[in-house]
């Protein structure tokens, strides 16, 4: 079978990782992995089953039981559409705290895999092109300013009517953010290979461009 062509968009929170990827995927007409949202699906469950985050072997098992599927941007989670209620910076936080558990981590593997189907992927991220898709054809690594980042999520929440303190904000993004780069298993850093791009001070118009351009060098 042909190898399925891969992108991977890394980065920290905020940084329009959501964005670019979406308007790669169309782009290009391929699959798209929010793997942000699975993390985020597996906090909701473990929240819904009222399990402690300290219980590792409970939160894995949630992890290893879980039943979504992602259609067309909505998640629904065993037949109830939760899109918006995992968006919430809460819910960030327990998707952080839970991904920093590599038992957690290997559950999610092989699914997050299997979504590298024809004629393409794009997977986003914080591991795609370090560990889950180490082959990918082209890695993007994402970053911008904290300050910009907390910006930007706040207009996400705001546009999704979900109400946000921008301090109290930036400062969650920041512990959130430490804990992903901090974490023994598959932290949030570039892939040697990866193209770094800071999106401080360009539009995501034009770091889409960018990023085109180098998906054509590389023939894609
Ligand atoms: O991208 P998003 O903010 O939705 O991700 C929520 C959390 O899930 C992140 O802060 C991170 O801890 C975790 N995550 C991860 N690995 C990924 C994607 C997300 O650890 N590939």
């Amino acid at each position: 079978m042909a190898e399925i062509s891969v992108i991977t968009v890394d980065g920290p929170s905020g940084a329009g990782k959501g964005t670019l990827a979406s308007q790669l995927a169309t782009h290009f007409g391929w699959h798209l992995l929010d793997s942000g949202a699975l993390y985020r699906v597996v906090a909701y469950a473990v929240q819904q089953a009222e399990i402690d985050i300290a219980d590792v072997a409970q939160v894995t098992q949630a992890a290893c039981d879980l039943s979504v599927s992602f259609q067309s941007g909505r998640v629904v989670w065993q037949g109830t559409e939760i899109t918006d209620v995992i968006r919430t910076e809460q819910m960030g936080n327990l998707a952080s705290q839970l991904a920093a558990l590599s038992p957690v981590r290997a559950a999610l593997l092989d699914w997050q895999r299997q979504q590298a189907r024809a004629p393409g992927l794009v997977a986003d991220g914080r591991d795609m092109g370090t560990v889950v898709f180490p082959q990918a054809n082209l890695k993007i690594f994402l970053t911008a300013s904290a300050e910009e980042r907390a910006k930007r999520r706040y207009q996400q929440l705001e546009q999704r009517g979900i109400t946000a303190n921008i301090s109290s904000l930036a400062a969650t993004i920041r512990e959130r953010d430490e804990r992903d780069q901090q974490r023994s298993d598959s932290p949030l850093i570039p892939a040697p290979d990866a193209i770094l791009l800071d999106s401080t001070d360009r539009t995501i118009a034009e770091v889409f461009q960018r990023v085109l351009q180098v998906a054509c060098e590389r023939g894609l």
